[in-house]
């Protein structure tokens, strides 16, 4: 089966089996058939993944659907099938007046993914809202609630990427929004566009629709280009490397965090290293936003991954830092 419409960054890859679950009574069938017993691949919205070689196993595409919700008191609890699209839930929630996730707008992907990495944008997390998730144990072949202290987040990080990785398979996710929850423009950009469009007092549809243009000003359609967002995480180094570096480098752009420590930008180190807008191939460095490698036409996998290695190699030799991928690579 060609994976090619089932990964944003368009990559021509084959699977030897391929099985698309609507009902999770299907995960269960799959585990009495032993069929987790060899290699397999859990497959989203395929917007977090690049395939470097075919895949010798079975992709087991989560395409269920549904969005539950009930209040209690101040707090509305929303459940939502792995498969939903996650810009649906977040424009569901808008429709009903949920907030909490308008800044996340336009994040390409799945619910089901959401919590693997802990998608984030804008000032806000998921690990914010998340309140428990529903996990097939393919090992096991039993269900399993996680709550949220339990999938151990921290920034583009849980334990379904560390531990658990390639064990659980999630089947819903349910949110905790705050029905009162004040609208967080704390991020340059939100405030800045808002006062261009003289909005004082912002609904959270206002936050979607302030947040989704700026993703389409600055980050490449995957309709139009395969791309699959940030290829690389934003390093966090101690605040002893980064005072060096800030020496050398007073330009350096880097946000302090609560435990000392340093995050730096990405897109800001690779493009200092001349990275910005190059084009190897069919490899483009996206021109607005360096963090992002594109599918310019017809790139293989390898061909991506050998740019994104040069990257690593050249920021580690300018800066010292060894920038982590954030797409995963099969
Ligand atoms: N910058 C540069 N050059 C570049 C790119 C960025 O100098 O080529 C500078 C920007 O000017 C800005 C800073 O770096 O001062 C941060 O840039 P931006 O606001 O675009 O955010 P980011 O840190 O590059 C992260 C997330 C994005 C998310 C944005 C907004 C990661 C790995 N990426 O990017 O998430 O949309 O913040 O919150 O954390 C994704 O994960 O796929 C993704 C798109």
């Amino acid at each position: 089966v060609s994976l090619k419409q089932f990964n944003t960054f368009r990559i021509e890859a084959f699977a030897d089996q391929y099985v698309q679950i609507s009902d999770e009574s299907q995960l269960v069938k799959l585990h009495t058939d032993n069929a987790f017993d060899k290699s397999f691949f859990v497959l989203g919205g395929g917007s977090n993944v690049l395939f470097t070689t075919d895949y010798p196993g079975l992709v087991v595409h989560i395409k269920t659907k549904g969005i539950q919700h009930f209040i209690d008191g101040n707090y509305v609890y929303v459940t939502s099938a792995g498969g939903e699209v996650w810009n649906d839930l977040v424009w569901h929630c808008i429709e009903h007046q949920f907030p909490g996730l308008e800044n996340m707008a336009l994040i390409p992907g799945s619910v089901g993914a959401s919590p693997v990495q802990n998608i984030g944008a804008y000032g806000v997390e998921l690990m914010d809202v998340f309140y428990s998730c529903r996990a097939f144990d393919t090992k096991e072949g039993t269900f399993v609630t996680f709550n949220r202290d339990e999938c151990g987040f921290t920034y583009r990080d849980s334990i379904f990427k560390t531990k658990y990785k390639g064990r659980f398979i999630i089947c819903s996710v349910t949110y905790k929004l705050h029905l009162n929850a004040k609208r967080n423009t704390s991020y340059g950009a939100i405030q800045q566009e808002l006062d261009n469009r003289g909005i004082t007092n912002p609904t959270i549809r206002d936050i979607a629709e302030v947040v989704s243009s700026i993703r389409v000003e600055k980050l490449p359609d995957p309709q139009t280009i395969g791309n699959a967002g940030s290829f690389f995480k934003n390093p966090i180094i101690s605040a002893e490397q980064f005072e060096g570096i800030n020496i050398e480098f007073p330009n350096v752009i880097s946000y302090a965090l609560a435990d000392g420590n340093v995050k730096l930008a990405a897109g800001w180190l690779i493009e200092q290293c001349g990275w910005k807008g190059k084009q190897v191939g069919d490899v483009l460095v996206w021109p607005k936003q360096a963090l992002v490698l594109t599918n310019a036409n017809a790139a293989e996998g390898d061909e991506i991954f050998d740019v994104s290695e040069q990257i690593i190699t050249d920021v580690r030799q300018k800066f010292g830092i060894i920038l982590e991928r954030e797409v995963n690579i099969l």
